[in-house]
């Protein structure tokens, strides 16, 4: 199992994860109703304690053995261990399967069976990927909205785009949520969900950069030093 992350400073890595939960899982509720929600890589488990608050008491979270277990945000029984580069053993479904930030930083090889362990986990999937450029710690696969909506057509899944339009202004999340958070979804579950049948994209979600990531990507190349002691200082 990788060790690149034992040494990395969660809370300050995941700083805004939970503001901006609060203010993105309203429209999560409203657009799927969840009553059991999964997060892989959930880091500390900040959405899945926002979805506690919002009632959805059956959750689910995975991610590596480095997460430090006494700074959780969930109960120990709802964290699980795993490495997500190698394919997760699913026993059950969910209504809502998260997936947040978390993709580009698995081997590019590991990105077919990560949808398959997402389309196996639920039939709607929250899925947020880093694009190509945007910058952070041990980023392996920055891809287009495009690479992801083809891995998961192989499943039937099709792209709907129920929160960035309305998240896209809200300085009170973060903009890679603001600008990559997108949902995956059967028909079935279009039918039963309006929201996403509503917000259904004709083909891939549109490959969007948020002003917020052009600002990061120009400082970065404007001071690489800083940019370096930044994420250096996360990574401790
Ligand atoms: C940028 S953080 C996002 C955390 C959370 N989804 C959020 O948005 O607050 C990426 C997460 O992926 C997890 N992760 C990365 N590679 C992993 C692996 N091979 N196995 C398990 N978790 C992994 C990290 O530990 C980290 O919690």
């Amino acid at each position: 199992m990788s060790t690149d992350l034992e040494g990395v400073d969660y809370a300050a890595w995941l700083a805004g994860s939970g503001e901006s939960a609060e203010v993105a899982i309203p429209l999560l509720i409203e657009a799927v109703a969840p009553r059991s929600a999964v997060d892989v890589g959930c880091g500390l488990g900040h959405w899945l304690a926002v979805l506690k608050e919002h009632g959805v008491k059956d959750v689910l979270g995975y991610d590596g053995p480095w997460v430090d277990r006494s700074r959780l945000l969930i109960a120990p029984p709802e964290f699980a261990v795993a490495d997500l580069n190698e394919p997760l053993a699913v026993k059950r479904r969910f209504d809502i399967a998260l997936c947040l930030e978390v993709a580009q930083i698995l081997v590019a090889g590991r990105a077919e069976s990560l949808v398959e362990t997402l389309v196996a986990l639920s039939d709607v999937v929250v899925f947020s990927a880093a694009v190509p450029g945007q910058g952070g710690i041990l980023h392996e696969n920055e891809q287009w909205p495009q690479y992801w909506a083809e891995l998961f057509a192989d499943h039937g899944y099709v792209a709907s785009d129920p929160f960035r339009l309305r998240l896209w202004e809200r300085d009170d999340v973060r903009w890679w949520f603001r600008q990559n958070m997108v949902c995956y979804s059967t028909l079935e579950a279009l039918e039963r969900h309006p929201v996403l049948a509503e917000t259904r994209c004709a083909g891939a979600p549109l490959p969007l950069v948020h002003p917020g990531c052009l600002d990061q990507a120009r400082g970065d190349a404007a001071e690489p030093q800083r940019a370096r002691r930044h994420w250096l200082g996360i990574r401790r």
